[in-house]
């Protein structure tokens, strides 16, 4: 369970009983709402059982939205080191077109026990076009039963659904669903499957809270809750800065995927509300300085995971853990922070599991829709990063008019 801690020394927060009744969330085009009860995870458990059979290693390769939170999953749950363990099933999530990072992948991998997962909405994307284009090439060099080896994820409304959909396995993503909201649906749910992560989990824990998240009475729903907190502190004192900052480096990929839902549904018609990211205990030897002394124009919102899983204690005689530790210097970070009058809203969460780390995402998913609805913008279009996938694709094609990244591409 996910729950916020009221702070006294924010004055909003008792203003903010019941305001959500005046936003109306369009349910029926915000298709993230509903995955607990559209997406279908037996075709996706079945499909895992069956090329588990064949396969070690799944890499994923797209781009964007739908590689950033697939990541935070797995390293929140999973943690860096899984892919090292043995009797695992391994995943890769290559959302990069380097050479350095795509050769040194290549030399992890044995090709013939991977399973690429070709991921992409539009499936016009450049870099997971080239991604797919040159494993394809690889895998083609040492079977003739390359087909076998890939499988994608794309746009239910994709031209070229029907020609791929006679070769590989092909899952959908709904038409409402935009890449950054897409995590629990088989963009994430397929790799996190792969690696033995509990999907149903992640959805119970959804529709566990989902009711909550709709709830127009902000003491009930802590997503409208911090909407209406960013929206407060943004006009009232100009904090255009939020920092979400988990004490728990198993969280900070959900920082990476925060920036990128915040950044790219709200940066659009003048509202100029910057995402950043750190990580507890890590920062408070780095960015807090800049926190504690700089300019007042940030919002914090910390997070906490009440229990690890395990208790390790540094003394022999047991009486300081490593979670105590930690428990201790949030607590006094928070409050040299609350001395400033810097505002700073916690949350905490009671484990790190599949349940708690969906429903943290849910939430966090749910406040960037009411925010754009509170900013009177379009919080699920993104057209400067349209704009440069555009660009890219007409410089390409000029310079070089012989290599094929048409859509077609994909269904070769
Ligand atoms: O969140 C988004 O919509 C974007 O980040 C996209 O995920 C990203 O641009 C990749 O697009 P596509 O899924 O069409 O390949």
């Amino acid at each position: 369970m996910i729950k916020i801690i009221e702070n006294p020394e924010i004055p909003c927060f008792s203003e903010l009983q019941n305001v959500g009744e005046s936003i109306e969330i369009k349910r029926s085009s915000l298709g993230f709402i509903d995955v607990d009860t559209s997406v279908n995870t037996k075709e996706i458990t079945e499909y895992i059982s069956q090329i588990h059979e064949s396969f070690d290693t799944m890499v994923v390769l797209w781009i964007g939205g739908s590689a950033l939170g697939t990541r935070a999953i797995f390293e929140a749950l999973k943690w860096k080191h899984h892919n090292e363990k043995l009797w695992v099933k391994k995943l890769y999530i290559l959302d990069s077109i380097e050479t350095d990072s795509i050769s040194d992948l290549l030399e992890a991998l044995d090709l013939k026990s991977t399973i690429f997962c070709v991921i992409s909405k539009s499936g016009s994307t450049i870099e997971t076009q080239s991604q797919y284009v040159f494993f394809r090439k690889k895998i083609q060099e040492i079977t003739g039963e390359w087909k076998k080896h890939f499988c994608f994820v794309v746009w239910e409304k994709f031209s070229h659904k029907d020609t791929l959909q006679k070769d590989f396995k092909v899952f959908e993503l709904a038409e409402n669903i935009w890449g950054r909201f897409s995590v629990f649906t088989p963009v994430g749910l397929l790799p996190l499957a792969f690696a033995w992560i509990r999907i149903d989990a992640i959805l119970q824990g959804i529709s566990e809270i989902k009711d909550s998240c709709l709830n127009a009475n902000t003491s009930e729903n802590i997503a409208l809750k911090l909407a209406f907190l960013q929206q407060y502190f943004y006009e009232k004192e100009w904090k255009n800065i939020c920092v979400l900052f988990p004490y728990s480096t198993r969280l900070g990929q959900v920082g990476e995927w925060y920036k990128q839902l915040m950044a790219e549904s709200i940066w659009k018609d003048g509202i100029w509300i910057t995402p950043c990211s750190a990580i507890g205990v890590t920062d408070q030897h780095s960015q807090l300085q800049l926190y504690q002394d700089g300019p007042q124009d940030k919002l914090f919102i910390t997070l906490e995971v009440v229990n690890s899983n395990t208790e390790l204690f540094i003394d022999a005689r047991e009486t300081l853990s490593f979670d105590r530790l930690m428990k201790i210097e949030k607590f006094w970070t928070e409050s040299s922070l609350r001395n400033e009058w810097i505002p700073l809203v916690s949350l905490s969460m009671e484990k790190l599991d599949e349940k708690n780390i969906a429903q943290l995402l849910y939430i966090f998913e749910f406040q960037i829709a009411y925010l754009g609805e509170l900013f009177f913008i379009d919080a699920f279009n993104q057209p400067g990063v349209e704009k440069s996938k555009i660009i890219t694709k007409q410089k390409l094609k000029e310079d070089f008019p012989d290599v094929d990244m048409s859509r077609e591409a994909f269904s070769l």
